[in-house]
């Protein structure tokens, strides 16, 4: 190790004992005789102090130091005078006296300052983001990201769920968005699309048997970006057999109720309020309320389920029925009568969203696991018979091997992490986003390619 201790670790336990730290230098501060510097690293700041009768060497380099300079420094822990001690930080009551200094790498002057405090465009955020991630607020939000992930991990695996990876070059899954498509250098002409949602592969994994699948996933949709939306985002994505709606509210609700108390140290109530899609509507107007009683608050969090969602919209411009949420959702059993005379406004869908402040967090249903039901429902949104064979034969063959009674939902895990930090776009809730634009800021992705690749994967550019 080149350290004996982290920037955040020392205090006055530590008074008179040698300790080497590394990181950035923060501040600067030449006083002539004595040089103070901050040193940073993600676990916190220290102050080292460099006098001349100590080491005339550590005085001599530390005169070179720049902002954003990766060192080395050896020394004393001190304790400093009642006076000189800075509350604000948990290394305040020390500081480190200098022995030995070595630059482990020299910095240019960075393009902003590291500091909560600078409010630097999101052009130079995004292209230099790893200075932004050197910065408290962004690191902080991966930081709260990784906690929530890990506990739910912890929750899933206690209750019997294992974590399935599902193919990422694959066939396209409607969702309601464009796809990303991906073309095949072995099939020429052909195209993987990469996954709207797992929704196909996890219904498949309960004909298969799993009883209870999870998996924390990425999921990849081209549309128009929003402060809560990415073309690339990741859900806690959930299937479990042998359920109903009410299975899938009694796992989520104590779920959340363990992410708030790890990661924000809150008991929030439960179980959580419902209301119908129509109740929403007419109370409203959304089908995402916030039902928050005083909406600047931030520590408040008003979770609720909205249930019993229509199961089809009609698209005007094309004339067609579509799916509210997706093809793969159940009637509700009550409006049987209304779908088989084909009055299909009236019929409403085994399907939940879960809202949080007016965030949609997440959606959910319970499936169709009948193939005869299921090609009804390709025809009704205006698939043809050879259509929905082409897209979904493999769903409906699988549907002929015995598939159980299922349900799933999917949490989009960026809008949990902004909400958790407060945060008003999830953008800052991951390491490597997309700009408004669907760019990759740092990389400059997209961008042009060989000839010779496009040759290799029969395309042209038009
Ligand atoms: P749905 O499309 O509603 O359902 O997505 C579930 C949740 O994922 C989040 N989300 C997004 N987050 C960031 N950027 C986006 N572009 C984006 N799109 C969606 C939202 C949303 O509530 N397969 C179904 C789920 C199921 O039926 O089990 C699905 O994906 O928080």
């Amino acid at each position: 190790m080149l350290r004996t201790h982290t920037c955040g670790e020392l205090n006055k336990e530590h008074g008179n004992k040698k300790a080497t730290l590394c990181g950035w230098v923060a501040a600067r501060r030449d006083h002539g005789k004595l040089i103070f510097i901050d040193i940073r690293d993600r676990y916190g700041l220290t102050q080292v102090v460099f006098v001349p009768s100590v080491s005339p060497q550590a005085h001599t380099v530390a005169q070179k130091l720049g902002p954003e300079f990766v060192v080395r420094v050896a020394g004393t822990v001190a304790v400093r005078p009642a006076k000189m001690v800075n509350k604000d930080i948990p290394t305040g009551e020390i500081e480190l006296c200098a022995e030995d200094l070595e630059i482990l790498n020299p910095s240019e002057v960075p393009v902003f300052e590291i500091t909560d405090e600078t409010e630097p465009s999101e052009e130079l955020r995004l292209t230099y983001r790893y200075l932004d991630i050197r910065r408290p607020k962004l690191r902080q939000s991966l930081e709260t990201r990784h906690k929530l992930c890990s506990a739910i991990r912890t929750f899933m695996n206690g209750q019997g769920f294992i974590d399935v990876e599902t193919p990422v070059l694959t066939k396209s899954t409607p969702e309601g968005a464009r796809d990303f498509l991906v073309p095949s250098r072995l099939n020429p002409g052909e195209f993987f699309a990469l996954p709207q949602s797992p929704q196909l592969f996890k219904q498949i994994l309960m004909v298969a048997g799993i009883d209870r699948y999870y998996q924390i996933v990425k999921c990849f949709r081209d549309e128009d970006l929003r402060a809560d939306r990415q073309p690339e985002f990741t859900q806690l994505d959930i299937e479990m057999s042998f359920v109903t709606q009410e299975d899938i509210f009694a796992l989520a609700e104590p779920l959340f109720q363990k992410i708030f108390k790890e990661v924000k140290g809150i008991d929030i109530p439960i179980p959580f309020p419902r209301m119908t899609h129509a109740q929403a509507m007419k109370q409203y107007n959304s089908d995402k309320p916030d039902l928050r009683q005083n909406k600047d608050n931030k520590d408040e969090f008003a979770f609720t389920w909205v249930v019993d969602f229509p199961m089809f919209k009609y698209n005007k411009d094309e004339k067609r029925w579509e799916s509210e949420h997706h093809p793969f959702t159940s009637i509700m059993e009550e409006d049987l009568e209304h779908f088989e005379k084909g009055d299909y406004a009236k019929v409403r869908a085994r399907s939940y969203d879960l809202v949080l402040n007016g965030n949609e967090l997440g959606s959910g249903s319970v499936r169709i696991h009948q193939r005869e039901r299921q090609k009804k429902i390709f025809q009704i949104i205006g698939l043809s018979g050879q259509e929905a064979q082409k897209r979904f034969g493999f769903l409906l063959k699988a549907f002929d091997y015995g598939a159980p009674p299922h349900a799933g939902v999917a949490f989009g895990i960026d809008r949990l992490t902004a909400i958790l930090c407060g945060l008003d776009s999830i953008r800052d809730t991951i390491a490597f986003p997309k700009t408004q634009k669907g760019n990759c800021m740092m990389t400059d992705a997209p961008s042009e390619v060989d000839k010779k690749q496009l040759d290799e994967l029969g395309l042209r550019k038009v």
